[in-house]
């Protein structure tokens, strides 16, 4: 009851996702790929990043998904703190958050079903729940009918809604997308975003890398842009919807 009403308050505080502070990310061989990125990201928010090639954007989404390790700072995500998260926690952290791949990444002896089941079969889900789950989230992105077509039977649209479906099937708090329209179509780029819109509207926090301005233009979600590591533009607060 209390709780109801204080998070009914409007001043009440938003609660960060993703949270880095001072986050600085050298490569072996000397590239500074991040320079002292300081960042919040809500919970429920939908963001774009994007910059230049080079920028740092495929490595902040690694950070993220502790993919790649920062060499400064403070990262934390969904509740746990990177920094000094030890190898054995990470597939709690990627459990959750689904991930989808610009290049799609099915498994090519697997069927459109399979390769979505496959996503719940490795988290320790059984039976008639992965059934019933992965008939939904095929619906979802409008594929019912392809279950049982191998990946080489689709178009690369079809194709990125499997990955789609795959990323949220286990009902993840967050989607992470690098570059997930790179190789489709722009009509299924739009769709693809639309889907990425609805999810986000059901409460999923959304990061998604483009390099498509068409898109950023006509989805109105925050934009945080990155250029030689840095973060040097975010129109938080100034996107009203
Ligand atoms: N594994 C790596 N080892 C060494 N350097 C790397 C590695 N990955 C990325 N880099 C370098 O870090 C910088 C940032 O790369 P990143 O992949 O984050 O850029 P990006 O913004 O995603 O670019 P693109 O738009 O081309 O995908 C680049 O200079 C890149 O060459
Ligand atoms: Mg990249």
């Amino acid at each position: 009851m209390e709780e109801q009403l204080l998070s009914s308050e409007s001043f009440a505080p938003s609660k960060p996702i993703i949270e880095f502070r001072g986050v600085s990310k050298t490569y072996p061989g000397g590239t500074h790929a991040l320079k002292d990125v300081n960042i919040k990201i809500n919970k429920g928010e939908f963001v774009f990043v994007v910059g230049s090639s080079g920028a740092g954007k495929s490595t902040f989404m690694k950070l993220i998904m502790r993919e790649e390790k920062a060499n400064t700072g403070i990262i934390k995500v969904n509740g746990f703190n990177l920094t000094n998260m030890k190898r054995k926690q990470v597939p709690l952290l990627r459990r959750t958050m689904g991930i989808v791949f610009q290049d799609f990444r099915l498994i090519p002896t697997m069927n459109v079903f399979q390769n979505v089941a496959f996503a719940m079969y490795v988290v320790g889900e059984t039976g008639s729940h992965i059934r019933r789950e992965v008939s939904k989230a095929l619906s979802k992105v409008g594929l019912g009918d392809k279950a049982r077509s191998m990946p080489n039977q689709l178009s690369g649209g079809e194709q990125q809604r499997v990955g789609l479906a795959r990323a949220l099937v286990n009902s993840p708090d967050l989607i992470i997308a690098d570059e997930p329209t790179g190789n489709v179509d722009p009509n299924m780029s739009y769709e693809i975003v639309n889907m990425l819109t609805e999810i986000n509207k059901q409460g999923t926090t959304i990061l998604m890398v483009t390099h498509d301005h068409n898109l950023v233009r006509d989805f109105k979600h925050r934009v945080i842009m990155l250029d030689g590591g840095m973060i040097v533009a975010d129109n938080a607060g100034g996107d009203a919807e």
